[in-house]
């Protein structure tokens, strides 16, 4: 089985995972997966509350893989590894949390996915380069010129998309021109989009758990069950 939920935010918004929230992921195995779509935030600041979380999450018994959004320490997260996984280029934050690298496709389950996170922080003014805010949470333009690449050797055909944001047209059609103002991401995922077939994309980063038509998935706190057609609601 395959879950997908929005963001997680460290110690904030993790216990969405508990057993009381999400019942299925007791009876789960290594070998079923709970997606997270960004701002994953257990790779921090190596606090002793990170650990503690991480350690919670690891011995949950899915395998949890996530992708970077915007508030994540970009700096630590360069200190893990680099490894294959399915195909795809990920990084072991510990056995069964597995970061998936920015441009990615994988195959599970029979079903195909590809994966780019990343996101642009509305309160960065707020927050201390290096401390609290990084500028990598936007791709640089080699990572967007590898996601091309990859959807070119899959055909530029997917079932799945997870991204933290989504393209500025969706951004658009729910909050109007200026809430989320597209940036260089936002228009690259416009890009794809337009090329692109798939069947559902997941975003978190808005913290809204909200449809936009059939494909497009905003999702925070519901935690989802893909199936053979779409996806059910399960948390
Ligand atoms: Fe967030």
């Amino acid at each position: 089985m395959i879950y997908i939920t929005g963001d997680t935010h460290g110690d904030y918004d993790i216990r969405k995972l508990s057993s009381e929230n999400f019942p299925d992921g007791k009876a789960l195995t290594r070998s079923d997966y709970l997606i997270v779509c960004g701002d994953f935030g257990l790779v921090w600041d190596d606090s002793p509350e990170e650990h503690y979380w991480r350690n919670w999450l690891e011995n949950k018994p899915w395998t949890t893989l996530w992708i970077d959004g915007n508030h994540e320490n970009f700096d630590m997260l360069d200190r893990f590894d680099t490894d294959g996984w399915h195909g795809a280029r990920v990084q072991y934050i510990s056995d069964h949390i597995i970061h998936i690298m920015r441009g990615e496709s994988f195959e599970l389950e029979g079903k195909r996915f590809f994966c780019f996170g990343g996101a642009e922080s509305h309160d960065k003014e707020l927050r201390r380069a290096g401390v609290s805010w990084w500028a990598e949470e936007l791709p640089s333009p080699a990572e967007m010129e590898h996601g091309r690449k990859t959807l070119e050797a899959i055909g530029w055909k997917t079932d799945i998309v997870i991204t933290h944001s989504f393209p500025g047209k969706i951004q658009e059609a729910r909050y109007g021109k200026y809430e989320f103002p597209s940036n260089e991401l936002n228009r690259y995922f416009d890009e794809i989009a337009q090329k692109l077939s798939f069947r559902l994309w997941f975003s978190g980063h808005y913290h809204l758990d909200e449809s936009c038509g059939e494909k497009y998935h905003f999702i925070y706190n519901s935690i989802v069950k893909l199936t053979d057609t779409g996806f059910e609601y399960v948390g």
